[in-house]
């Protein structure tokens, strides 16, 4: 394991990982348990790889928790993550202090459960001075939704004449994204084996390294967080050019 973390080159580790946390739930059914045991021991891996992701110099890292699809999960479950989540936020804030964790969350978080908001909020707020790195929740997040929202805004600025159409840049349309002041992923991760986006960060990814890992998110630690940025660091990533115009 040091092995692996000692081939990672420091200069070259990305600045933002992006990472859709997936298989819980068959995890769970491999061992003959429920899906909720599943989610429970995912928060491990969220623990170790938040901090894995520290140590090497990560300054973001966004998580896919809940999607805006997940509602229509039964609902036992929905209501089984929505209590893990509250019960994380409020066991971890101590440790995200003292390892410099600011936390943060995209998403239409309003419709949260209001329990589970309060305790969004609080963790938000206690965490804001913290600059080690920035951890992201994706929470009823959806990149369409997302990227609905900035359209509705700036059309909003347009109507009442702040804007005029041909104005709106990349970096205007960026302000308005619920990510906005951060720089776009280099790298992004999906475990368990599915090989798709399920609505998450559909423009920032737009020039994101993809890396797909057969293993279950609650099996997912450290050494798989050096090995898929051990793959990242072995990928040219040329911008529309040809390598003999890299520097
Ligand atoms: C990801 O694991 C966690 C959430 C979506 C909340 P899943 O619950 O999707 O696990 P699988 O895909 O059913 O194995
Ligand atoms: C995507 O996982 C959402 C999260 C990881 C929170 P899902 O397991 O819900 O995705 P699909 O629906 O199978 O693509
Ligand atoms: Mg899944």
């Amino acid at each position: 394991m040091s092995d692996l973390k000692s081939q990672i080159n420091p200069g070259k580790v990305p600045k933002h990982i992006a990472i859709i946390m997936d298989g819980n739930g068959r995890w769970a059914k491999q061992k003959g348990m429920p899906r909720v045991l599943g989610h429970r021991s995912g928060v491990k891996s969220v623990r170790e790889v938040t901090e894995a992701a520290a140590q090497i110099g990560v300054k973001y890292l966004t998580l896919y928790a809940f999607s805006t699809e997940n509602w229509n999960r039964p609902p036992a479950e929905v209501t089984a993550l929505m209590s893990l989540l509250v019960e994380t936020i409020k066991g971890e804030i101590r440790d995200l202090n003292k390892n410099g964790v600011r936390l943060m969350a995209i998403g239409d978080i309003e419709a949260l459960p209001p329990s589970t908001l309060k305790t969004l909020r609080e963790g938000i707020e206690k965490t804001k001075d913290n600059d080690r790195v920035t951890l992201v929740l994706a929470l009823n997040y959806s990149a369409k939704w997302e990227i609905l929202c900035a359209t509705r805004r700036l059309a909003e600025q347009v109507k009442m004449g702040a804007l005029q159409p041909f104005e709106i840049s990349e970096a205007i349309f960026e302000h308005e994204l619920s990510t906005h002041g951060i720089p776009d992923p280099e790298l992004l991760i999906r475990t368990s084996g599915e090989a798709r986006l399920s609505n998450f960060l559909l423009w920032q990814v737009a020039y994101t390294e993809l890396y797909f890992t057969p293993v279950f998110w609650p099996d997912f630690d450290r050494k798989e967080l050096f090995k898929a940025i051990l793959s990242y660091q072995n990928r040219e990533r040329r911008f529309g050019m040809i390598s003999e115009q890299l520097p």
